[in-house]
């Protein structure tokens, strides 16, 4: 089933130039960017996008970790994109992250783990609308481009 997800590189994946890599895992994958931002989270984008973990002894810094610098913000479109992503990003502890995975291979911590992915098809919907509206997406491309190559 063709699904979207909500994919973050997080603000330590930005500051080590992790950004190029991690697209390429997603693009060397088949999956479809249909939404692409640079941006500095401010704190509603935080407390919205983290309200599942409000009054966890974490959830202080994990809040002052996603507003301390720019994240990547993307929609992506596959077929079960957002387990598949989940998998691909490896377990929150990096130490248990399997062979390969994103995290296995760039994280830190669990605190500082590099990238963020929805963890169900509600969760992709409610991140998204946090960080696109949706006129930012950029769906049916490669439809339309099929369209122009064929009409010249
Ligand atoms: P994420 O939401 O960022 O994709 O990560 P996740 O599903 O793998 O893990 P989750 O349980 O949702 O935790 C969200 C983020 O909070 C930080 N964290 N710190 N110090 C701690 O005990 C702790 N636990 C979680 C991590 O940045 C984690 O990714
Ligand atoms: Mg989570």
């Amino acid at each position: 089933m063709t699904e979207r997800t909500f994919i973050a590189i997080k603000p330590d994946g930005v500051k080590r130039n992790l950004i190029g890599r991690i697209i390429s895992e997603f693009e060397e994958k088949g999956y479809k960017i249909i939404g692409l931002k640079l941006l500095i989270p401010t704190l509603e984008h935080a407390e919205k996008h983290y309200a599942e973990h409000k009054g966890k002894p974490f959830y202080p810094r994990l809040i002052k970790y996603i507003t301390s610098g720019p994240i990547v913000a993307m929609v992506i479109e596959g077929k079960n994109v957002i387990a598949e992503s989940r998998k691909m990003m490896g377990s929150t502890k990096p130490e248990e992250a399997e062979a390969g995975t994103i995290r296995f291979k760039y994280a830190i911590n669990m605190e500082y783990n590099i990238i963020h992915g929805s963890d169900s098809k509600e969760s992709a919907e409610r991140e998204i609308a946090i960080y696109f509206k949706e006129e930012e997406l950029c769906t049916n491309w490669s439809t339309m481009l099929e369209m122009i190559m064929n009409a010249e």
